[in-house]
């Protein structure tokens, strides 16, 4: 299997946006339950070019089966801080393209903000494993913080901290 990263570019849109709803209607790992219409999807993909942020693809055979980014937070006091997402269509999970995926992205998020968080949710073990094993620590427990089908779950907090030399203690 070869897989390719690469930066999203306009082409990438309408399978993105396929594979984003696949995931979202799951309804076990993304804080939607099916994805923004096309247009919405769309304008964001291409703000997010047009601002440079970190928004990657993954292609095995030319398919779009997996996206990883870290977004800007948009208030000044955070805007040390980028926010993690990633997510695989499920045929091409546990199969080492999250890793690669996780990979790539920490190493242009970690240049560009001092912190790299997100939150997972509580069952999601191979999620966690997966941050865990790229150096992401847990920080916290936010309690019942999802409520969907009927059930609540924990959201756990995790983040990766490069705060530069000059600023430490
Ligand atoms: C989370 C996700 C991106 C991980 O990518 P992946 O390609 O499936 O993961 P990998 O095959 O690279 O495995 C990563 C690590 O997870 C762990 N892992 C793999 N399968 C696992 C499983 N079934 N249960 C628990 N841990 C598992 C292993 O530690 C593995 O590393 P190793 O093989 O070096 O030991 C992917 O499964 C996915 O898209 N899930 C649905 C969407 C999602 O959860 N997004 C994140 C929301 S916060």
């Amino acid at each position: 299997m070869h897989v390719t990263i690469l930066p999203i570019s306009a082409e990438h849109i309408e399978e993105f946006h396929r594979m984003l709803d696949v995931v979202a209607r799951e309804h076990k790992y993304l804080a939607f339950l099916e994805a923004p219409p096309l247009e919405d999807t769309r304008a964001f993909i291409m703000r997010n070019i047009a601002r440079n942020n970190i928004q990657l693809v993954a292609l095995v055979d030319g398919r779009v089966v997996g996206w990883a980014d870290i977004l800007p937070k948009d208030r000044p006091i955070h805007a040390h801080v980028g926010v993690l997402g990633i997510g695989l269509v499920p045929e091409f999970r546990g199969k080492g393209v999250g890793t690669a995926l996780l990979r790539h992205v920490l190493e242009q998020g970690r240049k560009k903000y001092v912190r790299v968080e997100l939150t997972v949710r509580a069952a999601n073990t191979r999620a966690i494993a997966l941050y865990e094993k790229l150096g992401l620590q847990r920080e916290g427990v936010c309690g019942d913080a999802v409520f969907v089908d009927g059930r609540y779950e924990d959201l756990i907090m995790m983040a990766i901290i490069d705060r530069p030399p000059a600023l430490a203690g």
